[in-house]
This record gives C-alpha cells, structure tokens and sequence, in this order.
C-alpha cells in the first residue's frame, strides 16, 4: 500500500469519526462551559488511530462502518479523557497537548475533571445505544470497553505509573505498566471494531485481533516514550523530555532510543504477521508500519 493511500484511508476514518463524535452533542446555555471544555480537546486534532482501529477491524471482517461508528466514538471519547486526566497538575502536570494550552490551562482543574468525566460516561451511552448492532453485541463492547479502560486495564495502568516514579520498576513490570496504561484502550478499539462485524469472543479470529493489538499497543508506548526524549515539541504538540522530569520508567530507562526502535519493530512485524493470512488485511498491516515509524 502506497503512503498516499494509507494517508487518504486516515484522513476518511478521521473525517467520519468528527463528524460522527459531534452528534454527540446538543446545544444547553447552562451547560456551555462544559460542552465547550469537552469539545475543546475532542476536536483538538488528535492523530484519531483508535477510532482507525476500530472502523479498519470492522472493514477488514466485512462489517459496515455504521455498525462500527459509535464504538469508535466511545474509544476516542475515552482516550481524550484520559488526556485531560493524565495532564492534571496532580498527575503528570502539563500545559500543551494536541499543540494547545492543556484542557485545565484553559478552563480550570475543576472544569476540567468535569468535562473528563462527561467524556467517560458518555462514550458507555455510545456504546450502551449503538442500534447498528444487536443489543448483545452492544451489551458485550460496553462491557469489553469498560474493564480495558478500568482497574485492571487503562486504570491500572496510570496507577502503576504514578507509584513507579522514583522508583525502578523491573523490565517485567514495565511491560506490565506500558501494556496496561495504552496497550489495554488499544486493544478495545481493534477487539470492538471485529465485534460490530459481527466477530465474537470466542471466535479463533478474535486471538489474532487481540495479538495484533498486544504488539502495536506495546509499540506504540515504547514510541510515545522515544518521542518524548527525541521528537519535535512543536510537531507532536505535546512538551518533550517531560518523563525524564517526572523520574518516569519508560522504555528508555532499559535501552537507548535505537534498541528501544528495534523492539517495537519487531513487535510490529508479529503484529502484522497475526493478521496477516485474513483477506484485505493490507490496511491494519500499513497501520502497524505507519505507527511504528511516526514522528508524532
Ligand atoms: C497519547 O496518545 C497518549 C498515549 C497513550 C501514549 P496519542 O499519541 O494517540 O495522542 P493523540 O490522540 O494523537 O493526541
Ligand atoms: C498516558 O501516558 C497514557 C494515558 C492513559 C493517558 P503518557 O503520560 O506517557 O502520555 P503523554 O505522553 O502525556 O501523551
Ligand atoms: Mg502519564
Ligand atoms: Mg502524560
Ligand atoms: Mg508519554
């Protein structure tokens, strides 16, 4: 697949997704500041990969996008949420994301919790009253979504982070960290687009889904933390050099920047060869390329 079509297939998922994610919201003056404090980092220009995820998984199965739209919906909702959370004074305190002042730069800590709360809350009525699909299969995604971004998914994940800084984790329990706090809403979006095609759990596919989102999820921290040390503040819209700061275990406590490029290299190559025997698999394949290799 050529960059200027993987590029075309983004740029559609990212359009179809924005404009699916302001259906979401009804005008309400006494509600203003709330709804504009939510829109404000929804609509932010986020890179949108989950929601890719999750439409491409669902296309890949022969799903229709409408049957896939609020699942990804709610994926993003979720992880903006997250954002505005993990970039709280009390967590990893920072003051540009998505190349804007942060959400509580702009409205205040208190709005900014609020307008995170509505965020997680409303992507559950997304998924909750997703009448494309079978009101099993929204009951079974709600569900999938809800323990991947809770305690013993996303959750777990900032906790691990929080409590791991100044202190050494092990290589184990970094992995552990790294898989739960991106690896796990990862693996929602892919598991919930093969679901709106009408995959189920049980379905041998469905192991091949959830390897291919263990790798890319892994890859994707270990790149989310090279970026951090190495990328251009002003091209991922987000302050560099932070986790060095905030005495974080990242990958690059273990390996230097080019070990730590080759492991998520190889766990791309496992991703893609998980995938890799299902028809019109090229996409999710060029996906997997395509993150391992951003620059934002
Ligand atoms: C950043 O996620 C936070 C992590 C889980 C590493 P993204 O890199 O997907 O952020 P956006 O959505 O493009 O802003
Ligand atoms: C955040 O990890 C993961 C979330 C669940 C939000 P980071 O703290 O490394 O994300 P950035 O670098 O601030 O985007
Ligand atoms: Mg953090
Ligand atoms: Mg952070
Ligand atoms: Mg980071």
């Amino acid at each position: 697949m050529t960059e200027e079509t993987l590029r075309l297939i983004l740029d559609r998922d990212a359009t179809m997704t924005e404009h699916a994610l302001r259906q979401y919201y009804t005008e309400d003056v006494d509600l203003k500041k709330l709804l504009d404090a939510e829109r404000y980092s929804l609509f932010a220009g986020g890179k949108r990969i989950r929601p890719v995820l999750t439409l491409e998984f669902c296309r890949m199965f022969g799903g229709r996008d409408k049957a896939a739209l609020p699942f990804a919906c709610a994926v993003e909702m979720i992880h903006t949420y997250s954002l505005i959370h993990d970039d709280l004074p009390c967590m990893d305190n920072d003051d540009l994301r998505r190349g804007k002042p942060t959400n509580h730069k702009v409205y205040g800590e208190a709005v900014a919790l609020l307008a995170g709360d509505a965020l997680l809350t409303g992507a559950f009525e997304a998924t909750a009253t997703n009448t494309a699909v079978t009101a099993e299969i929204a009951v079974i995604a709600t569900a999938y979504l809800a323990s991947s971004a809770g305690r013993y998914g996303m959750i777990g994940g900032q906790m691990m982070d929080m409590e791991g800084e100044h202190r050494k984790l092990s290589p184990e329990e970094l992995l552990k960290l790294h898989s739960l706090k991106t690896g796990a809403l990862i693996g929602a979006a892919c598991v919930l687009g093969a679901l709106a095609a009408g995959i189920s759990l049980q379905d041998g596919a469905m192991e091949k889904v959830v390897t291919y989102a263990e790798k890319i999820g892994l890859a994707f921290q270990i790149v989310d933390d090279i970026l951090d040390r190495t990328g251009d503040e002003k091209t991922i819209g987000k302050r560099t050099g932070v986790d060095g700061e905030h005495g974080k275990n990242t990958f690059l406590s273990f390996y230097d920047v080019e070990e730590a490029q080759f492991y998520a290299d190889r766990l791309t190559a496992d991703a893609i060869d998980a995938i890799r025997a299902f028809p019109n698999s090229e996409t999710l394949e060029a996906i997997a390329k395509w993150l391992a290799a951003r620059k934002k």
